[in-house]
């Protein structure tokens, strides 16, 4: 167990295990397995085990060696150091190779015929991983300055603005997918059919109590015409479900409840309600709300337009136009 093949053995094990167990816990992104307990559980699990074996293996050549008469235990110590010195030759002769030194008893070949005070020089060449080295950088040098000089390749500052537009994308993607960032600033009506059933889900179970299934009202107002008493739109319907509303009329904060991105479903669930018929609608408290974001051109084209659906236009004497416009 003590020799370096078996830690070698373990190392490589290692390694091996620790990045194919990478791929089996999670196929689809290996790097972040490493946040996984269970990774790092199994791996050490692994390890040990290798270990052992390898420990059993070894107390068993210990045995097999005791077994051994004397004759046959020479024979075997004089191949095993045999082994052991042709172990990394091949590491050992390069290593040598490339620092290039001259052994000691070769070094009057190479010594300088001057002498300062018993001080001698010796010519020794350049250590060839010193010399390749250098190469390769001369090498690197041409293709790089051809490359980015001479046939006109991207600045240093272009590629950082190109840096900077991936990790503008990337931020934004990744907004869309965090859900729970939105806030009462931030809240945009939500129109994907998943998140309206969501929406309609959580009011169903937290807030028909009061509102009705319908949304007509019953302990709390209307939900489904455009008179407010919060104020309407999305931003001051989401204040209202996180805060709650006027203290003693039996609204409370929905936020330690619902989460950001729920309270934006079911803030976009109520606001599709907009102009539906309730069975039993709860007359109609509060104000009209007018959205002072809307473009005021589009106010009178757009028929869908919720602030619009209930002002019915009138003549001066007070009878409705068949003109919607
Ligand atoms: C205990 C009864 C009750 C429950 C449950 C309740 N509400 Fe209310 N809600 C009210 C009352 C009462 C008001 C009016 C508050 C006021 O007048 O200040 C109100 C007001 C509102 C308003 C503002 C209406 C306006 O005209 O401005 C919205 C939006 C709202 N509720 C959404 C919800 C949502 C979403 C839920 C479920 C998560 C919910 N409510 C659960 C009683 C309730």
């Amino acid at each position: 167990m003590r020799t370096t093949s078996s830690f070698i053995r373990i190392i490589c094990f290692a390694i091996l295990c620790a990045i194919l167990l990478m791929f089996i816990i999670s196929p689809e992104k290996p790097l972040e397995a490493i946040y996984d307990v269970p990774y790092w559980l199994t791996l050490s699990i692994a390890i040990f085990f290798m270990m052992a074996i390898e420990v059993c293996v070894a107390a068993l050549q210990r045995i097999l060696y005791l077994s051994l008469d004397s004759e046959s235990r020479d024979k075997y110590d004089k191949q095993q150091a045999k082994e052991k010195e042709n172990q990394f030759k091949w590491l050992k002769t390069t290593y040598k190779k490339l620092l290039g030194g001259k052994p000691i008893e070769e070094e009057h070949e190479i010594i300088l015929d001057h002498n300062y005070d018993g001080i001698k020089e010796l010519d020794n060449k350049l250590p060839p991983w010193w010399l390749y080295g250098f190469y390769i950088t001369i090498i690197f040098a041409v293709i790089y300055l051809a490359r980015f000089h001479v046939f006109g390749g991207y600045t240093q500052s272009e590629e950082y603005e190109t840096e900077l537009e991936i990790a503008k994308a990337e931020i934004e993607a990744w907004k869309k997918t965090a859900k729970d960032l939105v806030d009462v600033n931030t809240v945009t009506v939500l129109t994907d059919p998943k998140d309206l059933n969501a929406g309609k889900s959580i009011f169903n179970e937290r807030c028909v109590a009061c509102h009705k299934a319908d949304g007509g009202g019953g302990i709390g107002p209307n939900l489904t015409d455009q008179y407010w008493i919060l104020g309407g739109g999305i931003k001051n319907v989401f204040n209202t479900i996180s805060e709650g509303g006027r203290s003693g009329k039996g609204m409370v904060p929905w936020k330690t409840e619902l989460k950001p991105s729920e309270m934006a479903q079911v803030a976009s669930y109520i606001l599709s309600l907009q102009g539906t018929t309730p069975a039993e609608p709860k007359a109609a408290e509060g104000e009209i709300w007018v959205d002072p974001d809307a473009p005021v051109n589009e106010i009178s084209t757009d028929s869908t337009d919720i602030n619009l659906q209930q002002v019915e236009p009138t003549h001066l004497d007070g009878t409705p136009t068949d003109n919607q416009n």
